[in-house]
């Protein structure tokens, strides 16, 4: 059995919106309703930490109920056919939960939270609400397990080998504007096939080659799924 080609994706709030999250830069965005440097920023969290934690309280509330759709399920079902590594900048696990493998995160989890100044131990709470103050079994402060502007990705050169070694590369729902996350379409070499899925124009440096299917995810991905099978004769 030849070895199957690998599909890297990578995906922003756009494959969550059809799960009724909102996006950070649409008109009707998070950022519209907060300010990024109070409840995404570690000066948020210095300057008024409960802010922060009632806010990741709020969206881990709103996961419990929200669902995978299309986008999210179809990614998973392409594990039968193709070796898929997902590259997220989002921080629900709804691509887990439609039953994809393998997820890299590069912000961070909601349903994780860690010690303050251990980044290595983390603590899975769930859906459940924390409170400033929290203490891990270690009585040590604890906090969310995002990765907030102005702290490091550490997650950041997996996914750069990710993307170097794919045959086939996709962005689903990003608007690639946030480093070092957007910064991965550099490590795409010239041979692999990309896909661009957004219902709105986004831009990619010039001189990079992306098949665009202007869709929202869950019709996007469903298009891409039906181009690869057929080109790689897994569909007439
Ligand atoms: N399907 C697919 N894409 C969509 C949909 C949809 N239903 N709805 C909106 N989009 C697209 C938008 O057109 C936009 O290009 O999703 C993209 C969302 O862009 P952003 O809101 O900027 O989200 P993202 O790119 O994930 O932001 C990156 O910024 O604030 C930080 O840490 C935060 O991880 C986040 C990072």
């Amino acid at each position: 059995m030849s070895e199957k080609k690998r599909l890297v994706v990578l995906t922003g709030a756009g494959i969550s919106a059809e799960s009724g999250f909102k996006t950070f830069r649409d008109s009707d965005g998070l950022w519209e309703q907060y300010k990024v440097e109070d409840v995404a920023s570690i000066e948020g969290w210095y300057r008024n930490p409960e802010l922060i934690i009632d806010f990741y309280n709020d969206l881990r509330t709103q996961l419990e109920k929200a669902q995978p759709n299309d986008g999210h399920k179809i990614l998973a079902e392409l594990e039968k056919y193709f070796d898929v590594r997902i590259i997220t900048q989002n921080v629900d696990n709804l691509h887990e939960r439609a039953g994809s493998t393998h997820v890299v995160h590069l912000h961070g989890e909601l349903t994780k939270v860690r010690p303050v100044n251990n980044a290595s131990k983390i603590y899975d709470i769930g859906y459940s609400r924390m409170t400033y103050g929290d203490k891990s079994p270690d009585n040590e402060l604890l906090r969310p397990h995002i990765v907030w502007f102005g702290e490091a990705v550490p997650m950041i050169s997996e996914a750069s080998r990710l993307v170097r070694d794919a045959d086939i590369f996709a962005v689903i729902g990003s608007s690639l504007v946030v480093y070092p996350a957007a910064g991965l379409v550099h490590d795409l070499r010239g041979k692999t096939e990309a896909f661009l899925i957004d219902p709105k124009e986004v831009s990619v440096p010039t001189g990079m080659k992306f098949k665009v299917i202007r869709e929202v995810a869950s019709k996007g991905v469903a298009i891409m799924r039906d181009e690869l099978l057929r080109e790689f004769g897994f569909a007439s």
